[in-house]
């Protein structure tokens, strides 16, 4: 309590009892939250604080966002100022210089070719953005029939009903509907036998040839897209077997059909690289991006394009006339776009990357050190990215939860999903914050 911002504005009291009914929680049991509501106050560098004071190591970057840690002042500065200049641009039929620079600067880091960049707000919209894209530039290209999309079991793709239909999380898809048709899902690649296997696993490469099933089925011409996360995230890091996305794009090639890496986790270093396409040497046609881009100071997402891609929609529009009819009105907001060229800076001059690269062998072997522990089936690693999964007991994901809870008590954010606990430290975490992480965790599997 107490802390105040620069400005002087003193955070907001916590709620009382009272006040916890009317927000309606997003992915979270409201029920139980509001019976016990785990809140936080500030947050600075690995640490977030509680109202009554408490410190909590962030061991998951907030929600895989906060790359550089915590209340970066260069990034609130530039937002403020911005807020202060231009608060709003309307973004369609006028533009502003933010957004154009920070183009110029995201394509610095993107394999070569995707050098073409669409804003957002979040990861689900650049996961529907990216759907779009492929629809039109197939159209465009006088393929027109090219209408299914290709993902896997176990995928996160985001809420909006594009995502939604790509995802492979059941619990995401079961109370919405059919969704939509000519979505079809590979299988995941979580096999018993790479349990405990860091980094990417030997087996499994044969997985892609559901790809060329597919295409046998449903005729490869008539597929538009293949969305897969180079690392599945929020189900729980599952690595891309060795071999698997290289195959993935042979497929893709052969077939005419366009690779779509959804990096709204795996990019801007969460696996030791730009993103996941260099860490895993192959190169997508498009890349969608969030999260950590603006330090998750601000909302933004992106996908980023091969150029071959921007100029068939943009050369097939009218001389005068909108090329794509897509985009959102906080698409390159100033104040998002700010905060992103500030986050640009930061990536740049802490070698936020290279760090990322630096610390994930001894960030590995730190969070594969609790195999021992009884409660642990399995761990899983790559980069800067971990999950340590625990034997169910009862309900499917009910000890998973557990462990998030206590683990806030004992003074640890993370994630989890189903039983999985997902460990994606900011990128500047020192060989100390790996070490309380794994500490705290050991401390609290071990009576789970
Ligand atoms: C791979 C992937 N795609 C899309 C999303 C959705 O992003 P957002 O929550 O910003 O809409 C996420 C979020 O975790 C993600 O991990």
């Amino acid at each position: 309590m107490g802390h105040s911002d620069q400005a002087g504005t003193p955070p907001v009291a916590p709620p009382a009892q009272s006040q916890l009914q009317q927000f309606w929680m997003p992915f979270s049991p409201n029920k139980e939250f509001k019976r016990e509501p785990r809140l936080f106050e500030r947050a600075e560098g690995m640490y977030f604080y509680t109202p009554d004071g408490r410190q909590l190591i962030d061991a998951c970057a907030g929600l895989f966002c906060v790359a550089a840690g915590h209340c970066r002042r260069e990034i609130s500065e530039a937002v403020y100022r911005q807020l202060q200049t231009l608060d709003f641009a309307a973004p369609f039929l006028r533009g502003h210089a933010g957004a154009f620079e920070l183009a110029n600067r995201i394509v610095e880091y993107t394999p070569a070719g995707l050098n073409r960049v669409f804003f957002v707000n979040s990861g689900s919209e650049s996961v529907d953005t990216a759907m779009k894209i492929a629809l039109m530039v197939h159209r465009v290209r006088g393929q027109a029939q090219r209408q299914i999309f290709i993902s896997r079991e176990r995928a996160y793709h985001g809420v909006n009903m594009g995502g939604v239909a790509l995802g492979g999380m059941v619990n995401n898809r079961r109370a919405f509907g059919l969704g939509l048709a000519g979505v079809y899902h590979m299988r995941h690649t979580a096999l018993p036998e790479n349990r405990f296997v860091k980094g990417q696993p030997q087996s499994g490469v044969e997985l892609a040839d559901d790809l060329a099933r597919f295409c046998q089925l449903y005729g490869g011409e008539n597929i538009a897209a293949v969305f897969v996360e180079p690392t599945a995230g929020s189900c729980g890091c599952l690595p891309p077997p060795k071999g698997y996305l290289d195959r993935l794009r042979q497929i893709c090639d052969q077939n005419g059909i366009l690779l779509v890496f959804d990096e709204v986790i795996c990019g801007w270093g969460r696996m030791g690289a730009n993103f996941g396409a260099q860490a895993f040497g192959v190169t997508p046609d498009m890349i969608t991006m969030a999260k950590a881009l603006t330090n998750g100071a601000q909302p933004m997402g992106a996908v980023a394009v091969q150029q071959q891609i921007y100029d068939a929609i943009t050369d097939a529009g009218p001389e005068r006339g909108i090329e794509f009819f897509h985009g959102y009105t906080y698409s390159a907001h100033p104040a998002a776009c700010a905060a992103a060229l500030a986050m640009m800076d930061i990536i740049k001059k802490e070698r936020l990357i290279d760090r990322a690269r630096e610390m994930s062998s001894y960030f590995g072997e730190a969070v594969h050190s609790l195999r021992d522990l009884p409660v642990v089936q399995d761990i899983r690693s790559v980069g800067m990215l971990a999950a340590v999964e625990v034997a169910t007991v009862g309900s499917p994901g009910a000890r998973g939860h557990e462990a998030q809870k206590r683990l806030y008590d004992r003074g640890l954010h993370l994630k989890s999903t189903g039983e999985s606990l997902l460990i994606a430290p900011p990128l500047i975490a020192e060989k100390k914050h790996v070490d309380e992480i794994v500490d705290k965790l050991r401390e609290v599997l071990a009576v789970l």
